[in-house]
């Protein structure tokens, strides 16, 4: 199958709604502010988000039968939800799956990409096996909260990436902590603490970033991207940069 270009990182997680589609934007902005051209695939096929966290209402166009993504706030966007009607569901049976991602790979006109990051569905099913056949070469961050049960079901993706020798490049734990806005100094553990490091330990791989709770808008909102001069924003800056710092050539 044919390569994609630039370094390919999973963004996964045993547990659903610990943060990785959330992740996956803006560690993908963090990384081109960083100069880096970069795409994201939403391979969450039944739940996917990323085409409402970005605002993208545009739909792929096709060129010579291959498609052209979608650009947006300067990443280059594919997502299985730009394949259906509305927000129809989806009744997806298995070979479509890895049909799916192999149209994403062979069909999409990439261009030249320094990181392209995959938004995994939840657990170990269908789509995260068929993406470690389809993208041996593709590395894993995992995300986790801080709560030992999160961190336990996360053990169980990290497993599976070592089984089938794809490279963890750490963890992240999402949710650690909740700091009042402007006293960043006071931080209250409100999911428990130490799920990330255990699980890092436990895999053998570094803990890459504990993130804070972000602090709700007006309407009682957390944004999907988080904005300069927060505290999110700042974070997610550093971690962009250890990840760039991972793949610098030495
Ligand atoms: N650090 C954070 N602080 C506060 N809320 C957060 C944080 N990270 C994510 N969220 C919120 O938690 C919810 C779940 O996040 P997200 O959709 O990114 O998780 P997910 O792991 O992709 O979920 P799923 O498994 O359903 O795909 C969202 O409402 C998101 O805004
Ligand atoms: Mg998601």
């Amino acid at each position: 199958m044919e390569m994609l270009s630039g370094q390919v990182i999973a963004i996964t997680s045993g547990k659903g709604g610990v943060g990785k589609s959330t992740v996956s934007i803006n560690l993908a902005l963090a990384l081109s502010r960083l100069n880096k051209k970069v795409g994201i695939i939403d391979l969450d096929i039944y739940g996917f988000s990323i085409p409402k966290m970005l605002s993208i209402t545009s739909r792929p166009k096709t060129f010579n039968e291959k498609i052209i993504p979608v650009s947006s706030h300067g990443l280059t966007v594919m997502s299985t939800g730009f394949m259906v009607r509305e927000n129809s569901p989806i009744v997806w049976r298995g070979p479509m799956l890895g049909k799916m991602i192999e149209h994403f790979i062979q069909d999409v006109l990439w261009g030249k990409m320094d990181y392209i990051l995959l938004d995994m569905p939840p657990g170990t099913g269908d789509v995260a096996l068929d993406m470690h056949h389809m993208i041996p070469q593709s590395k894993e961050i995992i995300v986790t909260t801080p709560h030992d049960a999160a961190s336990h079901v996360a053990e169980r993706a990290g497993t599976m990436a070592k089984q089938t020798n794809h490279e963890i490049l750490g963890i992240i734990e999402n949710m650690s902590y909740f700091s009042p806005p402007n006293r960043e100094d006071e931080k209250y553990f409100l999911f428990g603490k130490g799920g990330g490091e255990k699980l890092a330990q436990k895999l053998e791989t570094p803990l890459l970033a504990k993130l804070p709770m972000a602090i709700p808008n007006e309407d009682g909102e957390v944004s999907s991207i988080f904005e300069e001069n927060t505290p999110l924003f700042e974070q997610y800056n550093l971690l962009a940069k250890k990840v760039d710092a991972m793949f610098a050539i030495v």
